[in-house]
């Protein structure tokens, strides 16, 4: 499919919605059925060199107390988990901290040799050589939210460069990587005109992963106090996500349930298909504090009812 003018991107987030709803329903039953595929995440450090204003994890975030794991042992139990449990994907995520590359290239091999799992890794901008090393080791996916498409809104949020994340993006997919991107709707100073973008910008990079998470005014960040992103707005970007990448594995993302209950389910009738349950253990979960210190946290029944609530079925064994 051709990548959408920006002006037929805003008709679509600003018109009627019912006729977005339907084509949106009927291009995820045609293309994956009413099966919805679960992940499982660990969180491996909660260190992060950026300072993205909107992240509570961020490195001006000095009253956070850091953790990162050393011990590959104790890792590779909470993934073994995710195997036991019949799930076919684990997504490693953690800060931009280069210090744990050494632990992830020990630990990638064994997921995949002693395991058998797919693994997607969310852990931030590396130089390519390092993407390389990442890569052999045995990860096959990479996701890397370019957030914004605003080149002036990404360098004032994040204290970095657009420009860059997009390098690692060409990177990645050079590589041989499943690439995921995704937006946040709602961040302080963004236009309706500017998420329109965004979708163009998502689509032009053919992505195998797509993701929209509302902002979320997170305790302790300087934006604490700006109002949430509209949950009516986010849905729309998922439903034009899964009408303009028909293929493309779509996280119905914990930030939706936490703006609103039920918000989640919301996010697989608009078109999501992926589900991310949590198996960090508790005493590194607490401390991953992204969006709030008060995120939700996926168990897996919250994952199966949620899929059950959209009148869908849960398909584990499907790799995602
Ligand atoms: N609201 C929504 N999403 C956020 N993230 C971080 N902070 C927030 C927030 N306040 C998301 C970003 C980031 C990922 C780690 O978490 O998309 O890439």
């Amino acid at each position: 499919m051709s990548v959408p003018t920006r002006a037929e991107i805003l008709e679509a987030l600003t018109g009627e919605a019912g006729p977005l709803w339907e084509r949106a329903a009927a291009v995820r039953r045609e293309v994956f059925g009413d099966a919805v595929r679960l992940r499982g995440v660990v969180e491996i450090t909660n260190h992060c060199r950026k300072r993205c204003s909107y992240c509570g994890m961020s490195r001006d975030h000095r009253a956070l107390p850091r953790f990162r794991a050393d011990g590959l042992e104790e890792v590779f139990q909470a993934v073994a988990g995710i195997a036991r449990l019949g799930l076919g994907t684990v997504l490693l995520q953690g800060g931009e901290d280069p210090r744990s590359d050494g632990l992830l290239e020990g630990l990638l091999p064994r997921i995949r040799s002693a395991l058998g799992l797919r693994v997607i890794l969310n852990v931030g901008e590396r130089p390519r050589a390092q993407l390389a090393r990442f890569r052999e080791a045995g990860a096959d996916g990479y996701l890397m939210k370019f957030e914004t498409s605003d080149e002036g809104l990404y360098e004032e949020l994040t204290g970095s460069r657009l420009a860059d994340r997009l390098q690692n993006l060409r990177w990645l997919r050079e590589l041989g990587f499943r690439v995921g991107v995704g937006n946040i709707v709602g961040l302080p100073g963004q236009t309706l005109a500017s998420v329109a973008e965004d979708v163009r910008l998502a689509c032009e990079l053919r992505p195998a992963f797509v993701s929209a998470s509302p902002f979320i005014p997170s305790e302790g960040t300087p934006l604490e106090q700006v109002p949430p992103g509209r949950l009516d707005l986010v849905l729309r970007v998922l439903a034009l996500y899964r009408v303009l990448l028909p293929e493309a594995l779509i996280p119905s993302v914990s930030a939706l349930e936490k703006l609103e209950p039920g918000g989640q389910v919301r996010g697989l009738q608009a078109g999501a298909n992926v589900l991310t349950a949590n198996f960090t253990p508790p005493a590194w979960r607490e401390r991953y504090v992204i969006y709030s210190p008060r995120r939700f946290v996926v168990s897996l029944e919250h994952a199966r009812a949620t899929a059950a609530r959209a009148g869908l079925e849960v398909d584990p064994r499907a790799a995602c």
